[in-house]
Formats: C-alpha cells, structure tokens, sequence
C-alpha cells in the first residue's frame, strides 16, 4: 500500500487536498481534506438580518448568488414572507441562467483537460476536427480553417509560455482515449467558451447589478425597478442620448436584451455543449461503472413554479436510495445534521449529529504542523464538518437533481434523459458515477436552457398589470418578533445548500450553512464512514502514480468547492 497526495487541486474553487491510499493500480481508501478555515458563519453573527445575505453570498465567487437566495429564503420564512411573483421569476431567471454558465464553465474550464489530450489536439488534422464537428453538430464554427486557426493558436500560447492551464497536464497519458480530431474539437471549444461565458454573464449583470455577487436581492424580493412604459423606443430616442446604454433590466428593451442572450444560451448547449459531452461519452463507456460513490442522492429542489407555500418545482425536492432511481423518498429539512467527529472543530468530544439550529463553529486546529505534511494518523483531518441525512451520508448535484427528477416523473428530465441514452445507446445506468455526473450536467443545462423563455414571458405578461417587486410590510423590524427562527433550502449549481438561523429581534443570533461541497467533499462522520467523494475514490484504477489523471476525473466531476464546503 501507498500512499499519494494531491494539494491543491486545481480546477476548483477553493482548497482541497486529496490523500489516496494506492494498491495493485487501485484506489484502496481515500480522503478529503478541506484545507482552509473561513468562518462566515461567525461573521454573520451579530449582523442585521436583512444585510444577511450579502455576507452569505461571499461563501462563493461562482455560486454566490445562489446562497443570497438561501439567505433571504430563509429570512423570509422566518417573517412568513410571500414574494411577489415577479420577484419568484426574476430569481428563477438568475438562478437558472446561472445554472447554464457554471455547468459550460465547469465542463471546458475545469473538467474536459482530464477527458481531453492537449498534446494530441495538436497533432491533430484540422480537416479531420471539421468533417467530425459537422457529423454531430450544426454549429456554424466548424471549418477546417477554424480549427486550424484554434490549432495555431494553442501552438502558440506553448511557444510563448503562455499555455496557463494547458501548461502542466499529463498529456499523453494512456488514460487518454479520444481520436486527435475530438482531442482538438473539444480544445476549440475550451476557447469559445471563454468568450461564451462572457456574454451569458450579462444576465447576471442585467439582473443582479454585477456578477459575480449581484446586488439586488432583497428579503422580501428583489431590488429593481420596473421602467414599464409601453412599448420599447429606438435607443436614439432615449432622454440621454444615442450612446449605447443599458437599459433598466425591467423594461421592454430590458427583457428583450436577456431573452436575446437566452436564445444564444440555448444555441450553445443544444449544439455545443450537449454535443461534445456526448462525444466524451461514447469514448470513455469504460468510465460507465466507475467513481459511484455512495449512491444515496439529495435533492431539496428549486425553481418554484407558482406562487403556492409548497410550489412545484422545476427539478422537484427528494431522494434515491441505493442507486434505485425507481423509488423517490421525501425530503425534509429536519433530516439534515452534521457531525465534526473528524474535523478541526470543537464540538465537546462527543462527534455527535447536530441538526443546523444546534450546531455550533468553533474552530480547534488538531492537524499536522510543519514539516508533516501528511493526513495519516490524524483523526481530525478536514475544515469541513460531515452533513448527514437522517444519518445517512448523500450525494449532491446535477447528477442527484437529474436521478431524483426522473425518479419523480418529471416530464422536461425524462425526455432529456431519455434522448440522452438513446443517443449513446445505453441504459440509464449511464447515469452514475463519474461519467454520469458528467453527463448529468449537460441534462440537466438543456431543461434549464429549456425552461428560461418561459419565465421571462411570464415575466414579462406579469409586468404589464403587476409592478410589484418586494412586499415591504415585515421591513421595519418592530414588526418583528422579539425571537424567531427561520430556515432555506435552495440548489446552487453545484447541488443541495441550506440556510439555517436564528433571530434575537432583526440580529442574527446564529447563522449555520450546509454547502453542497459540504456534503459531496466531507470527511468521516461519527460512525467512520467516508464522504460521497470518498467514497467514489475507492476503486479508481491508476495507472501511473506520478500522473493520476483518473483520480481527478472523478474529483473534477463532483465540481467541488471546498471554499464553500467550509464557508
Ligand atoms: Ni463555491
Ligand atoms: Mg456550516
């Protein structure tokens, strides 16, 4: 048995060291260490409560906007807060169109290095990348010139040491299994991504102020104006001028402009994103079995589709036990504790279960010191505590949303899996481990995509009788209870999130978040069992130590972020 470590990954957010023991070419057990303390949830402490949120969001850089949602979520059920239904399809074109950008990025930027050789790419013939891009897509860049141009263009960013992320991989690894054609394909999209993101992110400016942490939230809903005056006027007949100017997100042009850039949204997934990750997949069937995992997946749900106290949701709220995606369980957030048995906390010494309300963020450093630089025989081994769902350990994520989703009949996942599969001629057991995961992400980008016109339509028919952003009446805080506690649950790209706190008058008494990373990368619990991404580690074959590109397929297709695990 030896041991490897890997710190820091890269190609995520935050810290995260990775310790593997290895055996016969395999993963034999693993753990996760969150290597950073943070303590926002002791910064909130003492803050006013209609402020929470924008402390809450700093938890991440990429999802942040979905902890705000939390956040005021949760200080809305707190006040018995209804938004208005504006407010609810804003939020939902926010979160949804944020949705759409993480999963692309995360694919190209942070994952597709581990499928794709760069080395390869450029000894690919670019006549080739076009003739295999126009046999899977319609997308209009796909000549032989372009490819050649991407080609030239990776050259030159070697020559010049300037490759940055392309700099360090393990190129020409035998793990590697694409044809030199899909190798550069899918690199010439790494490239268009980029400047995809880009434009796609002016939703979130449009609508949020900035991006990454918009500004615009508000307990009780949203902070924007509507600028309804009938119909839209040429931009030369604006009162300030001709120059090009945003207009008010609100507003006829304003909406027009987010409803262009969802179209462009959707064009991309449907004929680039799908495409290639499908192209992945039918490369890589070997992965099909691998980096299960705990096969216990979470969902609490999002996307609110009326205006109800208990709304059907988009990708509904639940569990699949055991792998089994033919029986859906409930979920409530009462299930949820945490225990910090192996992590760098102080909780007595007891390594109990904690539900959120109970549970308390003291840190207590136990782990090595210079110059060890090694988890083994620390019994405390992460800054991330260990969530449980009624005791058991869960999976979150586009791949639980999506197995949770079908298992619930919902009719938008069931015909993206559905084509899915029949594309790549598989079961739904496509739809596990590391490969699943990967594929998941591109599903569920497509029903999102699928779904962001008709909020905006709804939006925009709402507006045209019903101006109301906010409900102010719970605003001044005598009207507030003297104690009160309130509680969210919401999902951000990366998977399930809660929000969890207690009020003394409009401060905070005590603020406590469990991040999707916190689930997915979580040390040990009390009864010693491993974390989803533990425990999907366990069995990764690994060719050759010194380049163990296996282990981070699976590590990238979690998109971890321990910064927001540890939050
Ligand atoms: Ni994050
Ligand atoms: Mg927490």
């Amino acid at each position: 048995m030896t041991r490897l470590a890997i710190d820091p990954v890269t190609r995520i957010g935050g810290q995260l060291r990775i310790e593997v023991d290895l055996a016969e070419g395999h993963v034999r057990d693993a753990w996760c260490s969150g290597t950073m303390f943070r303590g926002l949830e002791l910064i909130l402490e003492g803050r006013d409560a209609r402020d929470a949120w924008l402390f809450a969001q700093r938890v991440c850089g990429s999802c942040g906007s979905a902890h705000a949602l939390a956040s005021v979520r949760a200080v809305e059920q707190a006040l018995g807060l209804t938004i208005p239904k504006n407010a609810r399809l804003i939020r939902n074109v926010l979160l949804g169109s944020l949705y759409v950008v993480s999963h692309i990025v995360h694919f190209y930027h942070r994952q597709a290095l581990d499928w794709v050789d760069a080395r390869s790419a450029l000894e690919a013939d670019p006549a080739a990348a076009a003739a295999l891009a126009g046999s899977i897509s319609d997308w209009p860049p796909s000549s032989t010139s372009y490819f050649a141009d991407a080609r030239d263009k990776i050259t030159r960013l070697g020559t010049q040491g300037q490759l940055g992320p392309l700099a360090h991989g393990y190129w020409g690894h035998p793990a590697y299994a694409l044809p030199p054609a899909a190798n550069l394909l899918i690199l010439a999209h790494y490239l268009e991504a980029l400047d995809w993101q880009r434009t796609l992110t002016r939703i979130q400016t449009l609508l949020g102020g900035k991006s990454p942490h918009p500004q615009t939230y508000l307990v009780g809903g949203m902070a924007l104006a509507p600028a309804w005056t009938g119909p839209s006027r040429p931009l030369g007949e604006h009162p300030w001028g001709t120059e090009r100017t945003s207009p008010a997100a609100l507003s006829p042009d304003g909406l027009a402009e987010i409803g262009a850039l969802i179209d462009h949204a959707t064009s991309f997934v449907d004929r680039v994103f799908l495409p290639d990750v499908l192209l992945i997949a039918q490369h890589y069937g070997d992965w099909a079995g691998l980096g299960t995992g705990v096969g216990n997946y979470l969902s609490f749900g999002e996307f609110p589709e009326d205006d109800s106290a208990g709304p059907e949701l988009l990708l509904p709220r639940g569990r699949v036990m055991d792998s089994d995606a033919s029986t859906m369980f409930e979920v409530d957030q009462s299930g949820v504790a945490e225990t910090v048995a192996h992590a760098y906390y102080d909780d007595g010494n007891d390594g109990a279960l904690r539900q959120p309300w109970d549970q308390q963020t003291v840190p207590r450093y136990t782990g090595p010191k210079p110059p060890i630089i090694t988890l083994e025989g620390s019994d405390e081994y992460s800054w991330l505590k260990a969530p449980r769902y009624f005791d058991d350990p869960m999976e979150v994520g586009p791949l639980a949303r999506t197995l949770v989703a079908y298992a619930a009949g919902a009719p938008g996942v069931r015909t993206s899996v559905d084509a899915v599969t029949a594309t790549l001629g598989a079961g739904r057991e496509i739809l596990s481990g590391t490969l699943g995961r990967t594929i998941a992400r591109a599903i569920e980008a497509k029903v999102v995509v699928d779904r962001l016109p008709a909020w905006l339509a709804d939006l925009k028919a709402n507006l045209a009788g019903d101006l109301a952003v906010v409900d102010i009446s719970k605003w001044e805080p005598g009207s507030w209870p003297s104690e009160t506690q309130g509680w969210a649950v919401a999902e951000s790209p990366r998977g399930a999130i809660g929000h969890w706190l207690k009020l003394r008058g409009h401060w905070v008494d005590r603020y406590q978040v469990v991040d999707a990373s916190t689930w997915n990368v979580s040390p040990r619990d009390n009864r010693g069992r491993r974390g989803a991404l533990e425990e999907a580690l366990v069995g990764t074959p690994v060719r050759d130590r010194d380049q163990p590109v296996e282990i981070l397929r699976t590590i990238h297709s979690f998109d971890p972020c321990p910064a927001c695990g540890v939050h």
